[in-house]
């Protein structure tokens, strides 16, 4: 394990280790147990550039791959969100559709652009995930599968010129090597183009312990901060950010060349709010690491009281986030009998590490356990919506995140 910064070579400081960790998202068989693969999920901050990042990552080829199992075109809530997002890049930043470029790293299924494929502007999505750029192609929106660094930006600069906009959602945070990305984004950006990309915001995390964000895929949990800092190496800074309700609290940052377009009052403001949260002192993710236990201590202790009272405890939706949790705390089966979810390619298989099975959700409606432990927090609100007649029958949620909770 490295301790040098990722993003600028200084020497970071460890926060907290959840130790030995599966692929977030291996979902596997029993036959495939004793091949499971494994590294310590551990966090530095980097007292220099303040990036907060994973100390050791698998390689990306690992993770992102044939089999990636998530489909963005299946969550309904995304759909409107991508379809917001590429309407306001059209109306903000494309001055005339017939000469525009738009670029989408990590473009998935292609739910963002095929809204601009629709209105016949020129984009290409670069997505290495093989099977979810198949499903783009399909939908009619051009895709390349490759991953995104210098080497592929010279390759699309030549075949496809310089882009108004580059755009990447939930994706750059999963780049270890962002210098390559700065170095690509600035071959391939017009003049007065947007960099624009959206992931997990560190102030979300850090005031509601959501530290399952951290895991495999993401090696960065960014802060205005910190991206202000990588880029600038580049001769990119950003201009203006957006809150955003995504994932349990996200950022959306827009970057240009420097002084192409003003800095807007939004940098400002996040800036000194993250100030005020504290982001760029270590004191910070110290009393982080602490929160973490204290959560764990609390979850744990929750689960094993419920069992020797003999309640009926399942998992509700078998998220990547749960990865986190699960092999951290050490929750098994024992603890929670099952976890269901609507992936079919989750499902009757089991978590990685800890080797809960996965199930439908019909178990869930027929034969409804006593507790559920919502590991998809982040969209409490359209679940207890939809759920509504499990709650009226009695039965209870479990939360952990801000605080673990009986619900
Ligand atoms: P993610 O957090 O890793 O994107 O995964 C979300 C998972 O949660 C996905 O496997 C589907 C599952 N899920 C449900 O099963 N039911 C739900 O209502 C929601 C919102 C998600
Ligand atoms: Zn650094």
């Amino acid at each position: 394990m490295s301790n040098k910064c990722r993003v600028c070579d200084a020497e970071t400081k460890f926060v907290i280790s959840y130790g030995k960790m599966p692929l977030a998202n291996a979902f596997l068989e029993p036959s495939q147990y004793d091949k499971e693969y494994f590294f310590e999920l551990a966090v530095s901050h980097c007292p220099s550039c303040k990036m907060l990042q994973l100390i050791d990552q698998p390689k990306p080829e690992l993770m992102f791959h044939e089999e990636y199992a998530f489909f963005s075109g299946t969550s309904k809530a995304m759909a409107v969100h991508f379809e917001d997002k590429a309407n306001s890049h059209i109306q903000e930043f494309i001055k005339s559709p017939s000469d525009a470029f738009v670029i989408e790293l990590g473009s998935n299924d292609g739910i963002m652009l095929k809204h601009f494929a629709k209105n016949k502007i020129k984009h290409l999505g670069i997505e290495p995930s093989r099977n979810v750029a198949e499903v783009a192609r399909q939908n009619g929106v051009d895709t390349i599968v490759e991953f995104f660094g210098k080497e592929t930006a010279q390759k699309v600069l030549n075949t496809h010129g310089k882009a108004d906009i580059i755009s990447a959602s939930n994706v750059m945070c999963h780049i270890p090597d962002l210098r390559s990305v700065g170095q690509g984004v600035d071959l391939l950006l017009k003049d007065d183009g947007v960099f624009e990309f959206e992931d997990p915001y560190l102030g979300a995390m850090i005031e509601k312990t959501s530290y399952d964000q951290i895991y495999d895929e993401h090696v960065y949990i960014f802060s205005v901060t910190s991206v202000d800092n990588a880029f600038a190496p580049y001769g990119l800074e950003v201009f203006h950010v957006t809150p955003l309700e995504t994932h349990g609290g996200s950022m959306r940052y827009h970057l240009c060349r420097k002084g192409a377009h003003p800095i807007r009052q939004s940098v400002i403001d996040q800036k000194a709010k993250e100030k005020s949260l504290g982001l760029d002192t270590y004191e910070t993710y110290e009393k982080f690491a602490q929160s973490c236990e204290k959560n764990k201590k609390e979850l744990v202790e929750l689960l094993q009281n419920l069992k020797s009272e003999g309640k009926r405890v399942v998992g509700y939706a078998a998220t990547s986030k749960s990865t986190t949790i699960l092999n951290y705390c050490g929750i098994g089966s024992d603890l929670i009998e099952c976890i269901y979810d609507t992936t079919p390619i989750k499902q009757n298989k089991f978590t990685p590490g800890m080797h809960i099975p996965v199930k439908s959700f019909d178990d869930f409606y027929n034969n409804a356990p006593d507790y559920a432990v919502l590991f998809a927090w982040n969209h409490a609100k359209e679940i207890f919506a939809k759920e509504e007649s499990y709650t009226q029958s009695g039965k209870n949620w479990i939360t952990f995140c801000p605080d673990v909770k009986v619900a």
